[in-house]
């Protein structure tokens, strides 16, 4: 089918255009029948346009429907005064069409894209089944391109620095990352099964061994884990890797990175984002005692307290039986939470229940001369709740210290072992924050989380997990408590965490076989199975293996932090849905019984 191709961009027609005629091709993005007047507002990847088509002239305009695809030829004409669009870049001018045709009908579409607001409520798997649909719309246009160039600044910058991009294979063996494999069955030894990479982590560290010594790929990574927004089974991150540097050498690159190809982003794209600052650092321990968690928001502050010396003796039974369990009083201030009522507070020990709380303790901190206040500090602070009777002035005392309170704050307290309230707590901080407007959406408060413990205890299996990963150096210091107390050694590991997400994780590696050989040994890997799933880098260190590290930062998060989405599906061009169901390819699906055959598989 031949047709007329256009001379110029929907989104680019403005008041210097008016008298040319010209052509466009595009999508009928909205259309208005006004009965004697007949607008199109016409889209393509630039913008919009209005048309105006004279229904005196046209006898078949019913066959302009919504998202049908066009080419149009008309005139660019000034609008009057009045019907001028300033919020429409092209909002000064239309076009005045004289002759148009339909490329390709669209039926009625599953849902509507004119109208941005709607799409909220239409329905995920929807979207994601229509998604070439989906995409037609000028937000997601926005964000592939936003992703795009991002892509392209981060290859630039690294190219500049030296790295070279290496493509690693995607049908490969395991490539432990803590989740399931997804897994490949080899058509010509039925037993046998390729494994789908967690992260390109072994082949980048072999490229160090082969002398590649800075390495960067785009790389597709393959998790088989239970989804949640900022996850999903397939992702990207950028995989980097260096040798002969120190753990410092890895931060100054990639905050370097992140700063100079962020802040072209904001401008660029005039995202609403103040520029990155430097990345603040705190060590694992610090993260974990100020802020619960080892992904704090350090957009606001609100650091959590410690209550434990100043009330271990009171009234308070859950208080006090905690603290002799061996367990914490720590908490959280609530700034403007004072004037909660009951009820408000109900509903916060509810969301702190959801995440493993036993209750939610409340003090209200008020003027010393308010109602209803129990004890009146010697600053003039008044407190008081159900809980308040329980305390001595001395305590009261100790507690409005140790929590930093002022006049309006609800102090929130959770009675528990350190790890079950941090878990509580940091999402508590982090729901004050916002119900407080502290996370505030303008900034990127980027920070550096080091010196991690190597290894974890898992309860239920009754061994030591690594916390990274097995490759990951512990800190030679440490490597002291080896067989005495591993929980205490620390690795040369780094997260970048920004405004409570986790961004990016990296360690300086093992590149010692017989350090390598003992780590296996600590997580329980006899030297048979450590020798089959990973003997091929025993082997490559042992020639001669230089001194190594990394780190890879998620792509997508990256974009769900520059647009504010809070699902990961919005910033990749086709995402899976819950359950790792991709709705419109209809994956994964049934094999026939031929391919059955040939893979030598059975359903037993
Ligand atoms: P890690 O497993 O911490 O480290 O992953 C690094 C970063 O990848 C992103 N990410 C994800 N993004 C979307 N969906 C997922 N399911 C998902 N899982 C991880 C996060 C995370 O911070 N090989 C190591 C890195 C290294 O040591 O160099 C690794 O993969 O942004
Ligand atoms: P109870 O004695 O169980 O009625 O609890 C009295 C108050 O203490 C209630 O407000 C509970 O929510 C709160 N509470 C109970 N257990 C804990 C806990 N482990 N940490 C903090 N507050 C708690």
């Amino acid at each position: 089918m031949s047709f007329i191709q256009r001379t110029h961009d929907c989104g680019e027609i403005h008041a210097a255009h008016a008298g040319q005629t010209i052509t466009l091709n595009g999508w009928a993005h909205r259309i208005r029948d006004l009965g004697g007047l007949f607008f199109v507002d016409m889209r393509d990847r630039t913008g919009l346009v209005q048309l105006f088509i004279d229904p005196a002239t046209f006898s078949n305009l019913q066959e302009i429907r919504h998202e049908a695809c066009l080419s149009v030829t008309g005139e660019v004409r000034m609008r009057s005064e009045v019907t001028r669009n300033p919020k429409m870049p092209t909002g000064d001018v239309e076009v005045f069409v004289t002759s148009y045709s339909v490329l390709s009908p669209a039926k009625t579409l599953p849902f509507p894209l004119s109208d941005e607001e709607q799409m909220a409520n239409v329905n995920e798997e929807l979207r994601v089944k229509h998604r070439y649909l989906d995409l037609r719309r000028p937000s997601m246009y926005r964000k592939l391109a936003l992703r795009a160039r991002a892509i392209s600044k981060i290859r630039t910058y690294l190219e500049e620095e030296g790295f070279l991009e290496v493509e690693t294979p995607i049908i490969t063996k395991s490539t432990p990352e803590g989740a399931r494999d997804y897994l490949v069955p080899y058509r010509l030894e039925p037993s046998k099964f390729y494994a789908l990479p967690q992260s390109p982590q072994q082949y980048k560290q072999l490229l160090m061994v082969a002398g590649i010594e800075r390495y960067f790929q785009i790389a597709r990574c393959f998790r088989d884990e239970s989804q949640r927004a900022d996850r999903q089974p397939e992702f990207t991150q950028l995989d980097l890797e260096m040798s002969f540097v120190t753990q410092e050498d890895v931060l100054d690159l990639i905050e370097g990175m992140t700063r100079t190809v962020v802040n072209e982003l904001i401008q660029e794209f005039g995202l609403a984002k103040e520029r990155v600052e430097p990345f603040v650092r705190l060590t694992y321990d610090e993260a974990v005692l100020l802020y619960g968690c080892d992904k704090p928001d350090l957009r606001f502050g609100l650091p959590l307290f410690d209550a434990t010396t100043a009330v271990e003796n009171s009234g308070f039974g859950v208080f006090r039986s905690t603290v002799e369990a061996g367990g914490m009083i720590r908490g959280v201030r609530y700034p403007g939470g004072a004037n909660l009522s009951r009820k408000e507070v109900g509903v916060l020990e509810e969301f702190a229940k959801e995440f493993g709380a036993k209750g939610l303790a409340t003090l209200a901190v008020v003027d010393g001369s308010a109602e209803e206040v129990v004890y009146t500090s010697k600053s003039g602070l008044g407190v008081k709740g159900s809980i308040a009777k329980f305390f001595s002035p001395e305590e009261f005392e100790a507690i409005l210290a140790v929590s930093s309170a002022e006049a309006g704050d609800l102090l929130c307290f959770i009675a528990d072992g350190y790890a079950a309230g941090n878990n509580v707590l940091y999402r508590l901080r982090n729901e004050i924050g916002s119900r407080c407007g502290l996370r505030d959406p303008r900034v990127l408060k980027f920070c550096w989380v080091l010196d991690f413990p190597l290894v974890e205890w898992n309860e239920d299996e009754q061994r030591w997990d690594p916390t990274h990963h097995l490759f990951t150096s512990p800190k030679h210091e440490d490597l002291i408590y080896l067989d005495s107390d591993p929980g205490r050694i620390r690795a040369d590991c780094y997260d970048i965490v920004c405004n409570g997400t986790e961004w990016a994780s990296g360690s300086i590696r093992i590149h010692q076989p017989d350090v390598q050989a003992r780590i296996c040994e600590l997580i329980g890997l006899s030297a048979e199975v450590a020798q089959e799933r990973f003997g091929h880098m025993l082997e490559a260190f042992s020639y001669g293996a230089p001194p190594h590290g990394g780190i890879a930062p998620g792509i997508d998060r990256l974009i769900m932090l520059l647009t504010d989405d809070e699902n990961i599906r919005e910033v990749m061009a086709f995402p899976k849905v819950g359950n790792g169901y991709d709705p419109m390819m209809d994956a994964p699906s049934t094999i026939d019984a031929q391919q059955w055959a040939e893979m030598g598989l059975r359903l037993s």
